[in-house]
């Protein structure tokens, strides 16, 4: 099968973790090492398409072709996907973290004798992918992400439906051998008509299928 061109196209991409920041030395957030996002940009880019990625904080070269606007919390990615809009395609592979201090402090917190516990007050964030699901300017594809210890394709489906979105790419993580530092993985990529089980191998060879599924029909 020959790779399907995205020439013309514009393909938004979030990848890697946000930082929500409990004050200027601490944040809270999720481990993701961006690489997944990293791979689907950089094959989208090299299909043609223009490419957006809005990268949370990693440490990872910008691929060839592809513009890169970089954030940090989940409030900064949501503004940056929604100001790359309009798109053709949407693929959520950032891990945003679902919840963000109430309010950051502008100083250091200090612990004081004879504190043993600390509570924190955690806010919801905006959930970028159900809103670019329901945005007047929706691209035409919208893919989400969904990082699973277990139960991989009940809970990718149930993404699928909660969210509004064509494609739900299931990843099992916590399990040796892939999910978040491996340069390898493995996907359960379910939509509305059916399941495609993609790998096990890079994440490169499944940037690309993961493309071809997005560009089906187009
Ligand atoms: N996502 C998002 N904005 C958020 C949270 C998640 O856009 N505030 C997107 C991610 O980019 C990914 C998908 O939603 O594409 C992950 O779904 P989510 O429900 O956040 O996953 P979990 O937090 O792992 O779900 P659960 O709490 O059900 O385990």
């Amino acid at each position: 099968m020959t790779a399907s061109s995205l020439a013309g196209r514009r393909i938004v991409v979030s990848a890697g973790p946000t930082f929500e920041d409990l004050d200027p030395v601490r944040f809270i957030g999720n481990r993701s090492s961006g690489r997944m996002g990293f791979a689907i940009a950089a094959a989208a880019a090299r299909r043609g398409a223009d490419t957006v990625l809005v990268a949370g904080p990693v440490q990872l070269a910008t691929p060839a072709g592809v513009h890169r606007v970089d954030v940090r919390s989940a409030a900064q990615l949501r503004d940056a996907v929604l100001a790359a809009l309009p798109a053709d395609a949407y693929i959520g592979a950032a891990a945003v973290a679902d919840w963000t201090p109430r309010a950051a402090a502008a100083r250091k917190l200090k612990k004081r004798d004879g504190e043993d516990t600390l509570t924190l007050e955690l806010v919801r964030t905006p959930d970028v992918l159900a809103e670019v699901a329901a945005h007047p300017r929706r691209p035409r594809r919208v893919v989400g992400f969904a990082a699973e210890t277990e139960d991989l394709e009940a809970n990718a489906r149930a993404k699928l439906h909660a969210k509004g979105v064509d494609l739900v790419a299931g990843n099992l993580v916590g399990i040796a051998g892939g999910g978040f530092e491996s340069e390898r993985n493995a996907l359960l990529v379910v939509g509305h008509d059916g399941v495609h089980a993609l790998g096990p191998d890079t994440k490169t060879v499944l940037a690309g299928q993961l493309l071809d599924l997005v560009a089906r029909g187009w």
